[in-house]
């Protein structure tokens, strides 16, 4: 019999997905380190879909790409733990083999890019897509990789027999982004990290992709990862959002929290950059400013340039995560003055 101990800990593991402390990724350049991840914190939890939001440049892609190790040679990225955790055994993505990554992305974590014609070899049609990801996988029955391809296709809502016989540049952006999440379920992933899945699409094409993900989380028992500077698409999908500024979380909370009780300067001007009428939420610039230089950072607060409340400490102290939620609730923020900025608005 095992211990309640030893079930209790396989519980654990099996409710998070992903352990990730103290994560930072630099880009070497001829100018200098381009810090674009900085001391990124996380868990990602059994079937919950995470977003991350933030204005272009902030780190998102990067943070994606490192997370299944898909990153450039000029990176260099460091962790104090970046752990999977979706089997018994934890999987050290930054210290294991070349050959073992291979084999874990897509067979546990996937990740899908902007349905661009670039993510697809082009002389291949899709039915030999499919074949391709499964035999680099070991899975070389043809009869099994066709019926899971029509099964996913069906899923994702497209015609198997049009699609399956179609060269990339035959389909449309919006059937490429829903054949791309098809490819990355071939192998039954735990965990799908979507990179800007709606932002080259037009609206109505969007609202098909927000609802197959909808769908998707759903029905299978999955964790998404979704990267956008579109926020429909992480309010409609996340139960958890985090807010990324020159490569950092600087605010992290309950979808509800994020989108309703901001507590970041930086949140809050992305959030009231969102046009109240449902559409392309084009709303991100509506913060004066630009970010800063990741290659020589500003001391203190990297958002203090830009920063209605910035006082004097604002440019001299770097803020670190503080957990501010109540009753449970895992609201974590990174701003010196949040006490001051939330009584004076409450004075209003
Ligand atoms: N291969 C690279 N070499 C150097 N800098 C890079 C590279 N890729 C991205 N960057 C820089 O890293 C920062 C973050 O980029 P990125 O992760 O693409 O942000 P986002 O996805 O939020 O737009 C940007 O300043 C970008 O210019
Ligand atoms: S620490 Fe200062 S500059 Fe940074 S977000 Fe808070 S108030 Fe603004
Ligand atoms: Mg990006």
């Amino acid at each position: 019999m095992q211990s309640a101990k030893a079930l209790d800990k396989r519980k654990s593991r099996a409710e998070t997905l992903l352990r990730v402390e103290n994560l930072n990724v630099h880009y070497r350049t001829r100018r200098g380190l381009v810090k674009s991840v900085r001391n990124v914190n996380f868990e990602l939890r059994r079937r919950e879909n995470l977003a991350v939001i933030g204005e272009s440049g902030s780190g998102k892609t990067t943070l994606g790409l490192s997370l299944v190790r898909l990153l450039p040679r000029s990176a260099e990225f460091t962790a104090n733990r970046l752990e999977y955790t979706g089997n018994e055994q934890p999987l050290d993505i930054t210290s294991c083999s070349e050959e073992t990554i291979r084999q874990w992305r897509w067979k546990e974590v996937a990740i899908v890019f902007q349905a661009a014609l670039s993510a697809f070899n082009p002389v291949l049609r899709i039915a030999d897509q499919f074949s391709d990801t499964a035999r680099a996988h070991g899975i070389r029955d043809k009869a099994v990789i066709e019926s899971r391809a029509l099964e996913l296709l069906e899923l994702v809502q497209l015609d198997p027999k049009r699609v399956l016989n179609a060269y990339p540049h035959e389909l449309s952006g919006g059937m490429r982004q829903r054949v791309l999440i098809a490819l990355a379920l071939l192998l039954e992933p735990k965990v799908l990290i979507l990179d800007e899945p709606t932002t080259a699409l037009d609206i109505l094409t969007q609202r098909i992709v927000i609802d197959l993900l909808r769908k998707l989380k759903e029905e299978l028992d999955l964790s998404m990862i979704i990267i956008s500077h579109d926020l429909s698409l992480a309010a409609e999908l996340a139960d958890r959002v985090a807010t990324m500024y020159a490569g950092q979380f600087v605010e992290f909370g309950s979808v509800n929290e994020i989108f309703y009780e901001p507590r970041h300067p930086y949140t809050q001007g992305l959030i009231s950059g969102v046009p109240k009428v449902q559409g392309n939420m084009e709303g991100l610039s509506s913060i004066p400013g630009s970010p800063p230089d990741l290659i020589d950072l500003p001391p203190g607060c990297k958002f203090h340039e830009r920063c209605q409340y910035a006082t004097a400490i604002c440019s001299q102290k770097e803020p670190t995560e503080e957990l501010i939620g109540k009753n449970g609730s895992e609201h974590i923020l990174s701003c010196l003055r949040w006490r001051e900025i939330n009584d004076a608005a409450a004075h209003h």
